[in-house]
């Protein structure tokens, strides 16, 4: 169906079913099982190359889409360009007091009030656009000291990606310009620097412009780096290493190029040293010396053996490093740090996706890049909790849609073992898209946890008008991928039949919802392997089990879809039961900002999310874990908080993986029941306050019981801390969880009191939320109401040692006293990142 058809059904609603009944949550228990980490080491640079982070102590103003008079005067006339040197904004007499002080990454369009607009709702209701242009234009300034014995390197910046067309100036020269979202950009400053003096580097970052339809926020929201090397260095991501394995070893074939960027040729050689996960060197290899001419690049390349490597895989995900290393008459000039992992990935159409030759359904989720409070600019730790929250699901795999992932995330996949489907932005072969894509492949084509490439999303004009057109596209973006990383299959999520247009070039073939079309398409094309590129859509609002259109809320039973989408149980036992089926990618992991469904206004993002914008979960989290996870899983909901609905009928779920389960209520059975596979059960019973107790068996035996209770009004805050301790390091984060208790010390899961926290000592807030999709509090202040019972509070380390405070208190709102709650979280000294200073 046309998708704008589609969008207008989505903000009317009308696609959902409705049915009724109230709220409960619990988030604890995902949050425990992260074993992510704090802070990215995502640091490859080894002596003497430096790569130093740029995110600290940075200026930012906003400007002005429309008038040059505040926007730094820039554009003002004609001349702007003219003279290089001659931009004053980029100059040492440059006035930047009043400027605010910032560390990136940052995201101003998470600072912005909401604002009810009908185009602005893809945006989450933030005003970006050319109609904005007071809110769409921001400038960040650096000053910064570059010794004089830098001089003879070159010197990069590095952005990881920014929202979204940049223009770059240093020391009073435009240096160079970006034009998209999220690939990674650099330029060479080395002719432009003062050695032995300070600089001043300044961005003008425009979000009038998008490049998706969903909320992609604005500024310098990814890392950025600045980097320092020989002018003889290895090529930025031209390093690869490919294991073949078998026989009980692995081939690594190793290739990498240099080039020379001196005043003479070079005879260089390369060195590799492959270490284990613990820095054990377990083979080398080395490639011999080749001369290479000024301002010219050499290949160099060389095979290894890795006897009885310890292969990576979702359950152990054993990674490797490659050290290469370039050495002139045994003088090292440049090296760098691979991260590899040596595993097989194989879609067959006949048995679905096997890794390292077993067979493994792929249970993922899409998501975007956002979450609460600080909008797409995430701290490296967030990105791990975020995937974290997923993992503790069962889920296995991530599709970063629709565009291309911070180094963070597919770092994070790489340790915890979350393979991934990677997607570009533009499904294109013009300059621009075939650009994004080849710095998306080689950025990652060493991560083990990419088992696939996307070169596109729902193109339906290149799936159907165009469908021409889309084959040369399509063709020309998957040779492309595949001459840079021969090991991976390449596809695209498709919304049709797979029939015309792109699809031809595609090894393997991406079907987003349509439930109607696969086994038609597997039965006419039995060689081409078939996963669910994008599949459920299913809505719900975390601890509300009545959809309300008045409110814009849609009830956590699973059993709301829109139209084109299916619920939960629907498209998992479609794609479990079909073992050709390579499994699929359930939309969404995480509730994102934007396109705002299924109600428009006054809702600010989607109810797609399996979890909330702060990852706590919504009742259908517990299905997936039923039947995704490895453990006995007994969830029971709602909870028992309806006052006011005495004697009226109230069903209850009971999401498990046990054989059989029996319900109480105030210690009457209400029968038991057999789990049927892949399903759920459920009882319709009258409200009483009390308790209800499910009560399940595996073989005869009690194995889990689980009870809700009907609490009383709440009289104490209690705040808790996903970690009590974390890095001192200006980018860790502690994640608080905010509730209200009884006076029995149970948690009340409708509350929705407001909270204000009171941060000080050696952090500060970043961000707060609820995950309510329709609240409109400020993500910024420190204060936050509860959504049914949670809010979420992130704060972050400063680079002190010492104890970050926090105090939660009522706030703002009359009505009986709350006890206030305390927390302390530690953060302890690290060896920090190198950073510019
Ligand atoms: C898909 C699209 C996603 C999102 C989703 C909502 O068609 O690929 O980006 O819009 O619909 O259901």
């Amino acid at each position: 169906m046309p998708i704008i058809s589609r969008r207008t059904l989505l903000s009317s609603g009308l696609a959902l079913s409705a049915s009724s009944l109230l709220a409960r949550s619990a988030w604890g228990r995902a949050g425990a099982l992260l074993n992510g980490f704090s802070t990215a080491p995502a640091v490859p640079a080894i002596a003497p190359r430096e790569q130093l982070l740029f995110d600290f102590g940075w200026k930012f103003q906003m400007g002005n889409g429309s008038d040059p008079a505040r926007d730094l005067g820039f554009g003002s006339g004609q001349g702007d360009f003219a003279k290089t040197g001659d931009f004053a904004f980029a100059k040492s007499e440059f006035d930047d007091s009043k400027w605010r002080a910032l560390n990136l990454p940052h995201d101003w369009a998470v600072e912005l009030p909401f604002v009810r607009d009908e185009e602005l709702g893809s945006h989450g209701y933030k005003p970006l656009g050319r109609r904005f242009p007071e809110t769409s234009v921001g400038w960040y300034r650096r000053e910064f000291e570059i010794p004089s014995s830098d001089l003879g390197k070159r010197i990069t910046v590095e952005f990881d990606g920014a929202f979204r067309s940049v223009i770059i100036f240093l020391n009073g020269c435009f240096i160079g310009r970006n034009d998209n979202g999220y690939a990674p950009f650099s330029f060479d400053l080395t002719d432009f620097l003062q050695y032995g003096g300070k600089n001043y580097i300044v961005a003008r970052v425009d979000a009038s412009f998008g490049d998706g339809w969903f909320y992609e926020g604005a500024g310098i929201y990814r890392h950025v780096w600045l980097t320092k090397s020989d002018a003889l260095h290895l090529g930025k991501w031209e390093s690869t290493v490919r294991a073949e394995v078998g026989n009980g070893s692995a081939k690594l074939a190793l290739a990498t190029q240099v080039e020379n960027q001196g005043k003479q040729a070079e005879s260089a050689k390369i060195t590799w040293q492959i270490q284990d996960a613990t820095g054990k060197t377990v083979a080398t290899a080395e490639a011999p010396a080749q001369s290479i001419d000024v301002d010219g690049c050499s290949k160099f390349s060389a095979t290894a053996k890795l006897d009885a490597p310890l292969l990576w895989s979702v359950e152990e995900p054993n990674l490797y490093s490659a050290i290469v290393t370039v050495e002139v008459d045994g003088k090292v000039r440049d090296a760098e740090r691979v991260q590899f992992g040596v595993r097989t990935a194989v879609f067959d159409a006949d048995k679905g996706f096997f890794l390292n030759g077993k067979p493994l359904k792929i249970q993922g989720t899409c998501n975007h890049q956002d979450h609460a409070g600080v909008g797409a600019a995430l701290p490296d730790r967030l990105q791990a909790f975020r995937l974290g929250v997923m993992q503790a699901m069962g889920c296995n795999a991530v599709r970063t849609s629709h565009n291309m992932p911070t180094p963070e995330w597919v770092e994070a996949c790489d340790r915890m073992g979350l393979m991934m489907m990677c997607e570009t932005r533009q499904m294109s072969s013009s300059p621009e898209g075939l650009a994004q894509l080849e710095a998306m492949v080689k950025r990652y084509r060493n991560s083990p946890s990419i088992i696939l490439w996307s070169v596109g999303n729902e193109e339906w004009l290149l799936q159907d008008k165009m469908a021409e057109q889309g084959a040369k596209i399509a063709q020309t973006m998957v040779r492309r991928c595949h001459e840079l990383d021969p090991t991976r299959p390449v596809s695209a999520a498709v919304n049709g039949t797979n029939e015309k247009g792109i699809s031809d070039a595609f090894d393997i073939i991406g079907f987003n919802y349509g439930l109607d079309r696969p086994d038609n398409f597997h039965k006419e094309h039995p060689k081409w392997p078939i996963y669910g590129s994008e599949t459920a859509s299913a809505v719900s609002t975390r601890g509300v089990y009545s959809t309300d259109p008045l409110r814009n809320t849609v009830s956590a039973y699973d059993v709301n879809n829109p139209g084109w989408g299916e619920q939960a149980e629907e498209w998992w036992k479609f794609y479990a039961t079909r073992e050709w089926e390579a499994g699929g990618f359930a939309w969404t992991g995480f509730d994102y900002r934007g396109e705002p469904t299924p109600y428009g206004w006054p809702s600010i993002n989607s109810q797609f999310g399996i979890v909330d914008m702060c990852g706590f979960p919504k009742d259908t989290y517990y299905y997936y874990k039923a039947w995704w996870g490895t453990e006995p899983v007994l969830h029971l909901f709602p909870h028992w908080n309806f006052e006011g609905k005495e004697s009226e009928i109230i069903p209850v779920w009971v999401h498990s993986n046990l054989d059989q389960v029996e319900l109480f209520v105030n210690g009457k059975s209400q029968g038991s029941q057999k789990v049927p596979h892949l399903g759920h059960v459920e009882w319709k019973v009258k409200y009483e306050p009390g308790v209800i107790e499910a009560r399940g068996t595996k073989d005869g035996k009690v194995v889990l019981t689980e009870k809700r209770v009907t609490t009383g009004a709440p009289v104490a805050i209690r705040l808790t801390a996903d970690r009590s301790e974390i890095s001192a390091d200006g980018e860790d984060i502690a994640i608080l969880t905010v509730e209200v208790l009884d006076k029995e010390g149970r948690p009340v899961p409708t509350a929705s009191n407001s909270i204000g926290f009171k941060i000080s000592g050696a952090g500060a807030l970043i961000g707060v939320g609820n995950g309510d999709p329709n609240c409109q509090e400020s993500d910024k202040e420190p204060k936050r109401s509860l959504f049914n019972g949670l809010a979420q509070v992130i704060v972050q380390s400063t680079r002190e040692p010492g104890e970050i405070h926090i105090e939660a208190v009522k706030e703002g709102w009359e009505g009986p006293e709350l006890t206030g709650a305390k927390l302390v979280v530690i953060t302890k000294k690290v060896q920090l990142r190198p950073a510019v200073r």
